[in-house]
């Protein structure tokens, strides 16, 4: 069991719920960031007493607001060992060209400027006790192209790259950082929050589709932080069996 205290950003829906459980069962001291509290406090209630969970509400938009909340954790919390980096949201599923500004904005400032912040606020205490394991939520989106996954694919190609650069300013540390990047999970509420709740939209783009559950993330976690000090998963690329990369796409002319 550990005694090691872990921050899941995202905490309180799909992948940073379930890390929190797993995370939990491991003994973690947990505290739990996202924007609706009431979902944050029953979720510490369910795993924990009031001195291993601690409920923390931010709201990532707000880039500014960020750092006073995280400074606002309790002294006996604020030596974060793992961090995990999970909340992310793909808004809107349209081409770049019939896209809404603001999502695109919220994107940016939620997937990359908040983790980056939140990165660089636990950063330095990390390695002045020269340990410590940051787990950043990428994405096959960042890899792999798809139509109206413009802005979303962008802004997670910007997690894996800060992860692959914070790796190489971190030589000589035992500071670990590990990219997740997964392929479509169906059991979280990422779909409905891009679509706004579309229910033929939602069904549309992962119905009939045998996806990752959240669960296969965390358990992927789980074992990306047991392994020995010695040992950095630099990125773990997982997908539904039901899924593929499938390739290009040709427009052709009437000939
Ligand atoms: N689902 C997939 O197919 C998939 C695939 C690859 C990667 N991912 C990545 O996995 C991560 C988790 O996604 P998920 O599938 O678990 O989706 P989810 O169920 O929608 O969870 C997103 C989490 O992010 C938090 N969040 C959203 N906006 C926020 C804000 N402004 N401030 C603070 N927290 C905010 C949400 O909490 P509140 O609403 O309470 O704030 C929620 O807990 C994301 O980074 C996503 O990009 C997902």
């Amino acid at each position: 069991m550990s005694s090691k205290i872990a921050l899941v950003t995202g905490a309180s829906s799909g992948i940073g719920k379930a890390t929190a459980e797993v995370l939990a069962r491991r003994g973690y001291k947990l505290i739990l960031v996202g924007r609706r509290l009431a979902k944050l406090r029953q979720l510490c209630e369910a795993l924990g007493t009031q001195e291993t969970c601690l409920p923390l509400q931010c709201d990532f938009f707000e880039i500014d607001r960020i750092a006073a909340a995280l400074q606002s954790i309790p002294a006996e919390l604020q030596q974060v060992d793992v961090l995990i980096n999970n909340a992310g949201n793909a808004l809107g599923f349209d081409t770049a060209q019939q896209s809404d500004w603001q999502d695109w904005e919220r994107m940016i400032n939620l997937n990359c400027t908040a983790l980056a912040r939140v990165t660089h606020y636990f950063l330095p205490g990390m390695v002045a006790r020269n340990s410590g394991h940051i787990v950043n939520l990428g994405s096959v989106a960042a890899v792999y192209p798809y139509k109206s996954g413009n802005v979303y694919g962008a802004s997670k190609a910007f997690v894996a790259m800060f992860s692959r650069n914070l790796k190489v300013d971190l030589l000589g540390t035992a500071v670990r950082v590990t990219n997740i990047e997964p392929g479509m999970v169906s059991d979280t509420e990422f779909t409905d929050v891009r679509v706004q709740g579309d229910a033929a939209k939602v069904e549309a783009i992962k119905g009939g589709v045998n996806a990752l559950r959240a669960v296969d993330i965390a358990n992927t976690i789980d074992w990306v932080l047991q392994q020995p000090a010695h040992v950095n998963i630099n990125r773990v690329e997982l997908m539904p069996v039901a899924q593929a990369a499938a390739g290009l796409a040709y427009h052709r002319v009437n000939t």
